[in-house]
């Protein structure tokens, strides 16, 4: 990680510390993360997930790939070095909103070890629970929801995750989700049935 820059002096310890703005909105912060390959139901579990949140009262905040993207990380592309940035200021703004008490549940392909390690690292570990999405290639391709299986077949998408870029399965997540046989709301109720002890104030 990159050591502090010279001339800056930050102001932490002024400021409202993370357990007062736990104790106001009654939870715990918490960063939902989710890996796996585009298509794979990611956001379609994220958007269920906080529903059901809400329901519970709980406060939350989802960060999604394609939406990230065409705001604070509109300039960068698919290369490694693209998505390892793209993943690093992700992961710092995740760890502002946990350290806000906020749920934050992240939809990022992250298709690496090392770039999921470098978001573990920033977020911090006691605060990271790692999703693997795991829904087999064939079917993300045969479901094909943005056409984007097609477009890199053809070579129109280059750098495509699955296709011609590499995805790494996590060997090591705390939670499996297979998607295929289980809908989006079974999905989202056994992710839930793991994170709500997490979430809830002794
Ligand atoms: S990551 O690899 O840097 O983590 P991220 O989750 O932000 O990726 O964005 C992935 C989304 O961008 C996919 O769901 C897909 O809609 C879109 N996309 C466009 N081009 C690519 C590509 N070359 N590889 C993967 N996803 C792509």
């Amino acid at each position: 990680m990159a050591s502090r820059p010279a001339h800056i002096h930050p102001v932490f310890d002024r400021l409202l510390q993370r357990a007062d703005k736990e104790t106001m909105l009654g939870q715990h912060g918490l960063c939902i993360w989710m890996t796996g390959l585009s298509g794979s139901g990611k956001s379609t579990i994220a958007a269920e997930l906080e529903r059901r949140l809400h329901a519970e009262g709980i406060h939350t905040m989802v960060l999604d790939g394609d939406n990230v993207r065409t705001g604070i990380n509109s300039n960068l592309g698919f290369s490694e070095a693209d998505r390892t940035e793209n993943i690093r200021r992700i992961a710092e703004v995740v760890k502002l909103f946990v350290g806000n008490g906020t749920v934050t549940i992240c939809c990022f392909v992250s298709p690496t070890i090392a770039i999921r390690e470098q978001a573990k690292a920033i977020v911090g570990a006691a605060d990271f629970v790692e999703v693997f999405v795991d829904t087999p290639l064939e079917e993300c391709e045969r479901r094909d929801v943005k056409g984007l299986y097609a477009k890199a077949r053809a070579g129109e998408v280059k750098d495509f995750t699955g296709i011609s870029a590499p995805f790494e399965p996590p060997s090591e997540a705390d939670i499996v989700l297979r998607t295929v046989g289980h809908d989006a709301a079974e999905s989202a109720n056994e992710l839930l049935n793991h994170i709500l002890p997490r979430i809830t104030l002794s």
